[in-house]
């Protein structure tokens, strides 16, 4: 028996909205309210070691992908591209974060740090120097981040940041070991180099 005319358009009704749902999904996501696609780029305004950049860059981009790929600084590595690593460490406006969690859209306006701005091979900045003395790196993949964290972990305890560790704002900022580790446990090293990072971080600590 066939059905009577309403009724079949209302089942291809149901069939084009379940097809645009399945394409819907198919996209990649919108950021911040703005739908994705050809026209989701965003001009983005940036001062990355001490240079202004300007950047018209797709919504999700992240700032990782923004300074390696469209600023051609790759001395920011990717390790995970999922926060887990590190690797990507960079600091914003004075703080660390990882930029692979991060969209360059985030950041409009904002100061970016990465390793290049720290020194150069001619004048390395202490934590870089204390690394190379240190021999604290094997593959070096790890060691911009780490470089990047060890700049802002002093920072932090300059600035009475609490680690999480303690959690303790009262808590006396000290670079113990066990201190040090927390504080840089976001940075991974597959090689293992951590006793000699520690090394170098407490040289440039116990620096005057
Ligand atoms: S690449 Fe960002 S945390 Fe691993
Ligand atoms: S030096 Fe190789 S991962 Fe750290």
């Amino acid at each position: 028996m066939s059905l009577p005319l309403s009724h079949e358009i209302s089942r291809r009704e149901v069939v084009t909205a379940a097809a645009v749902g399945v394409a819907a999904a198919g996209l990649p996501p919108a950021v911040g309210g703005q739908a994705a696609g050809s026209s989701g780029s965003l001009p983005l305004s940036l001062t990355v070691n001490g240079e202004h950049r300007r950047l018209d860059l797709d919504t999700r981009v992240t700032l990782l992908d923004a300074l390696r790929e469209h600023l051609h600084l790759t001395g920011t590595k990717k390790g995970c591209d999922h926060g887990h690593c590190g690797a990507c460490t960079v600091l914003v406006n004075g703080v660390r974060i990882n930029a692979c969690l991060s969209l360059a859209a985030m950041h409009d306006g904002d100061e970016v740090t990465t390793i290049e701005g720290f020194g150069r091979p001619d004048r390395l900045h202490p934590m870089q120097a204390a690394f190379i003395a240190h021999d604290a790196f094997q593959c070096g993949y790890c060691t911009p981040g780490q470089i990047c964290s060890a700049v802002a972990v002093l920072a932090e305890i300059e600035a009475g940041v609490p680690s999480h560790a303690t959690g303790d704002l009262a808590a006396p900022m000290t670079l113990s070991s066990g201190e040090l580790r927390e504080r840089m446990s976001g940075n991974i090293c597959r090689c293992g180099a951590y006793s000699n990072i520690a090394d170098a971080v407490v040289d440039v600590a116990g620096r005057p």
